[in-house]
């Protein structure tokens, strides 16, 4: 999605900006473009449709530009066509103010027409524009004297009058020594460099060059020079705030050899899991105990929860699925799983006192799931986020934060932070069977021993990649592809369909293997691959049945398993031995490993696939 970076200091912005840029392209994009202020205090922007390189061919990597402050941007198609028009930054028609925009000006149109009636042209057809040209009346408006005052005023002006979410960084000429910057809903950070500071949409763009970063909240104001960070509340009151330190080595967001970050995050995983869990376990009478102190979840506390009620969007949401039957099974609690962008079409029902509401995102800014996030807590129930990134907006506002150790997650498509989750909510399953009685000191340590044994396992299964290699060559022809299984390995299969659309644009899709037979199975025809998860002895006869149904349809079955129990005629991948609880977690790897042989089969740009954004921050 969008991103942004910026620089105010004592070196050339171009190149910086450049290189930012490079680094938040992850997010997925369809256009980019930047702005300098020069030293003779005018404004240059030089925008291009479409990858990176054209922008970098276009500004000579960046060293066409002249001046020490600047603005890029990465922009993810909302609002009009991914052109050059619409690509930000979006300028004034005078060369006055420049802006980049994340987030969505929800009245945006209101605004057009106010600005065209004040005889302002649109050059574009995005909801940016308006911000950017009502950036500009207001500068014209105010009457202050004094540049960054007037500034600063003009940006509180046009932000008063704006609804929506957004991160805004903006250019003013005749300042080439200043950057400025507000936001309300989307995130924006500010790193200190040597000789500088950038600004930046996601700290991955700051990395190798900033080691501490302040972190803007909403509604705040900033204005980052060469010597100086100053921030501003709502109100235009001055601020202070300590920056952090940036404990993210910067190795670890790059492709370490390997050559796609999906397959080196997919191998990361062994050591992201054993971080995730090690910071959750600890020890006590001898035994293992799950730790949610970090999180104000003591044992009293959640003793007194009563009904969990888990939300997420895209795999984030089948780590929830995966939870829930984890905290029926263990905890014997009521626990639901929503998508978090449907939660809002629906009656909350919600016991304030005794829900858990539990919010799930490797980004932690995910509009969709920010928003179920607030109207829980306007809802007076408390949530827990469980989030991959220590800064974002949820691990803010939650009421508590377990954060999955996965590392930076550069591919679009999640894996270690799936997995991750997945053991969270384990973990969570644990804690909230222990405090509820329902085990005993012994097989709490046992289900933490299973846990443990988690990462070495996933290290194990890492070398399946062969065979699934030989799979991948029989499926990357297919056109469709479904994914079953029942009860817990439903989750399992509904992710592995969700990996397998995003990286390799087959349609696929997940169905619980008792229901294929009423309707879908009207599609299983010859060599239409059917991929069958069966982690669950329970599950496994009935699980034989429903692949014997596709297979003798002509189906091509594949088999992921933790049984002795072969399907006839399938291909077989099997699963190490592994406790029930952590079994699904485990078959997750296989299928980001298909999908992945699959995209690379197809040719297919893997880390960032096409319209996909790794953070969606647009409801
Ligand atoms: C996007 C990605 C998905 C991801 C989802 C949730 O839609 O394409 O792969 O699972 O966002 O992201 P989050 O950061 O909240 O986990």
């Amino acid at each position: 999605m969008c991103g942004i970076v910026g620089y105010a200091g004592a070196g050339e912005a171009g190149p910086l900006l450049l290189e930012g840029l490079g680094r938040l392209a992850y997010r997925g994009y369809d256009s980019a473009g930047v702005a300098v202020c020069g030293d003779d205090g005018r404004l240059s922007v030089i925008r291009a449709a479409g990858r990176l390189d054209r922008l970098r061919e276009k500004t000579q990597d960046g060293a066409a530009l002249h001046g020490s402050c600047g603005i890029g941007h990465t922009r993810w198609a909302t609002h009009g066509a991914p052109d050059e028009r619409n690509a930000h930054p979006h300028a004034s028609p005078d060369g006055l103010t420049a802006i980049v925009h994340n987030g969505i000006i929800g009245n945006h149109l209101l605004l057009r027409s106010r600005l065209e009636a004040m005889g302002y042209v649109f050059r574009s057809e995005t909801d940016t524009e308006a911000a950017a040209l009502l950036l500009h009346a207001c500068w014209l408006a105010c009457g202050e004297s004094d540049p960054r005052r007037r500034a600063l005023a003009a940006l509180r002006g046009m932000a008063a009058q704006l609804t929506g979410s957004y991160a805004i960084c903006a250019l003013f000429a005749g300042q080439p020594d200043a950057v400025y910057a507000v936001r309300r809903g989307s995130p924006l950070v500010i790193g200190c460099c040597d000789g500088g500071y950038m600004l930046a949409s996601d700290v991955p763009a700051l990395l190798g060059r900033a080691h501490h970063a302040v972190h803007l909240h909403d509604g705040e104001y900033a204005c980052v020079s060469a010597e100086a960070v100053e921030l501003y509340d709502a109100d235009g009151c001055r601020i202070s705030r300590e920056s952090e330190a940036l404990d993210i080595a910067p190795e670890a967001a790059d492709k370490g050899g390997y050559a796609h970050y999906m397959l080196k995050e997919i191998v990361e995983q062994p050591q992201a899991l054993r971080r995730t869990i090690g910071a959750y376990t600890g020890e006590a009478g001898g035994s293992l105990r799950a730790d949610l102190q970090a999180a104000g979840l003591g044992r009293e506390r959640l003793a007194a929860v009563r009904h969990v009620l888990l939300f997420g969007c895209g795999s984030a949401y089948h780590a929830g699925v995966a939870g829930r039957y984890a905290m029926e099974r263990l905890a014997r609690i009521p626990c639901r799983a929503e998508l978090a962008s449907e939660l809002r079409s629906r009656e909350l029902l919600l016991d304030q006192a005794g829900t858990l509401a539990v919010a799930v995102s490797q980004s932690g800014e995910t509009a969709d799931t920010l928003a179920a996030l607030r109207l829980c807590r306007a809802h007076g129930v408390p949530v827990l986020a469980v989030v991959n990134a220590a800064h974002s907006t949820m691990a803010r506002e939650a009421d508590g934060v377990l954060l999955t150790r996965a590392g930076p997650e550069i591919a679009v498509a999640t894996t270690k932070a799936y997995t991750a989750q997945a053991a969270v909510l384990d973990l969570l399953a644990i804690a909230l069977a222990a405090a509820r009685g329902c085990i005993g000191v012994r097989e709490e340590a046992s289900l933490l021993g299973a846990l443990h044994a988690l990462p070495d396992a996933v290290g194990d299964l890492l070398g399946v990649r062969d065979s699934i290699r030989r799979i991948a060559e029989g499926m990357a022809g297919a056109h469709s592809a479904f994914f079953i299984g029942r009860g817990i390995d439903h989750a399992a299969a509904m992710e592995g369909s969700l990996k397998l659309k995003e990286v390799s644009y087959i349609h696929a899709e997940a169905y619980p293997a008792g229901e294929l037979k009423h309707g879908a199975i009207s599609l299983i025809e010859p060599g239409v691959p059917v991929i069958g998860i069966c982690t669950q002895t329970d599950t496994a006869a009935r699980m034989q049945t429903a692949m014997a149904e596709a297979g003798s349809r002509g189906a091509c079955l594949v088999h992921i398993s933790s049984g002795e129990c072969a399907v006839p005629g399938a291909q077989e991948i099997r699963l190490p031995q592994a406790h029930p609880l952590i079994a699904p977690v485990l078959a997750a790897v296989p299928l980001q490993l298909l999908a992945y042989e699959i995209g690379c089969l197809r040719g297919l740009d893997v880390d960032q696939p096409r319209n996909l954004a790794k953070s969606v921050t647009v409801e």
